[in-house]
């Protein structure tokens, strides 16, 4: 069989390869990728028939290299994402996504009394407490929730 490109190759960049599908608009936003002006070129491929599970989203962003740190968000949205340093057209590194210990300024918390949702100007601020599924607790008033999509 052979192996169509549906969007082509990029020469440098960063790949974020085997996104868990229907997440790759929330892995552009939790990057801050979306924001306007726009600052890369950036292609999205949804819903790509996979080996591994059974669908997934791609992420190819050109001419940036994503530091690690702003990466591992990724891991609350999709534990089993890859990430391509792409260097002259090759793969030059490949990481797995790794959890961060902590969520700052990412997720809200679930306790409307919490300091974080008062008029107060606070960061959120998690402990990562469990990694799969992921359940996050609250620096500041230590209610314990799951990550939730819709609250990133
Ligand atoms: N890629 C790209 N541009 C390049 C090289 C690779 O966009 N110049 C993309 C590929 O399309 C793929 C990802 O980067 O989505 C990883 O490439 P590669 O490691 O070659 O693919 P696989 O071996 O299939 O990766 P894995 O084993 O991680 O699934
Ligand atoms: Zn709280």
């Amino acid at each position: 069989m052979r192996k169509e490109l549906k969007i082509s190759a990029i020469r440098n960049g960063t790949v974020i390869d085997h996104i868990t599908s229907g997440m790759a608009l929330k892995v552009l936003h939790i990057l801050g990728l979306d924001e306007d002006p726009p600052t890369s070129t950036v292609s999205v491929i949804m819903h790509v028939p996979s080996r591994v599970h059974s669908f997934k989203d791609i992420v190819k962003i050109e001419d940036r290299e994503l530091k690690k740190q702003e990466l591992n968000r990724i891991a609350l949205l999709s534990p089993h994402a890859t990430i391509n340093i792409i260097r002259d057209g090759e793969v030059a590194e490949k990481h797995h996504v790794r959890p961060p210990r902590e969520v700052v300024d990412l997720a809200s918390c679930e306790n409307p009394n919490c300091i974080t949702n008062s008029r107060e100007p606070v960061s959120t601020r998690f402990k990562v407490i469990r990694k799969e599924p992921m359940v996050l607790k609250c620096v500041y008033c230590g209610r314990e929730q799951d990550v939730c999509v819709e609250r990133l």
